[in-house]
């Protein structure tokens, strides 16, 4: 049996804090409170799209999340400003572990995906910049099915499209909400917690595997 795996975009494979060096050219010492909230309000406009059956682009998640960021942070920027923001979010840097870990599971035979509440437009330009857009067969976006992540019917809309069963196929993330979100609908799923202070959040619903890197998915995947 193949497996498969599901690679989260965001905070998985790419660094969304890695807009804090943008950032501090406009908001000097705020930079990493400001990047905090504007992903943790990112986050929270997508939850609330797809309950609202509301959907749109994560795009535009991340442009009104900056808006709601600037003034909740007391940050007057002009328009320019922040569209070198928006700019910075589309070249967003890799996590160090990454290439080596994405190298480690191609050569164990894996099926690879990319899967992300980003339009497969956003996510192929963010991985090509990356330089790690060549480890996967295809980009899956959750906008093909206009939801975001944890509907469940975006972890289906996966399997279909990856062509697998939940049995087959871990889900890997960095967003515990995610991991709880695979797991709750049939998929296995590794909570990549390169944080020591990184939470899980309590449900009573565990990951399968945690790792603190993906240095060691393939090995450990490949012992369950
Ligand atoms: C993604 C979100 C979870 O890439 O950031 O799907």
């Amino acid at each position: 049996m193949t497996i498969t795996l599901a690679f989260d975009v965001y905070g998985t494979l790419i660094d969304t804090h890695g807009v804090v060096i943008a950032l501090e050219k406009h908001v000097g010492n705020k930079a990493p409170e400001f990047s905090r909230t504007w992903r943790d309000k990112q986050l929270e406009y997508s939850f609330r799209r797809g309950l609202m059956q509301n959907y749109e682009n994560f795009a535009i998640c991340t442009r009104n999340a900056l808006d709601y960021t600037c003034s909740f942070c007391n940050v007057v920027l002009s328009q320019n400003d922040k569209e070198e923001l928006l700019g910075a979010y589309k070249v967003l840097p890799a996590f160090d572990d990454v290439e080596e870990g994405l190298t480690r599971a191609k050569k164990a035979g894996f099926k690879m995906f990319a899967f992300s509440n980003g339009s497969a437009e956003a996510v192929e330009t963010l991985l090509s910049n990356a330089g790690i857009r060549g480890y996967f067969i295809d980009v899956v976006s959750v906008d093909e099915m206009k939801s975001y992540k944890p509907n469940p019917g975006v972890y289906c809309h996966f399997l279909r499209r990856a062509g697998a069963t939940g049995s087959d196929a871990w889900l890997i993330s960095g967003n515990p909400f995610d991991v709880i979100g695979a797991l709750s609908s049939g998929m296995r799923a590794a909570w990549i917690k390169r944080s020591p202070e990184a939470l899980f959040d309590p449900w009573g619903i565990e990951p399968t595997l945690t790792l603190n890197s993906l240095l060691n998915l393939a090995e450990q995947i490949g012992k369950e």
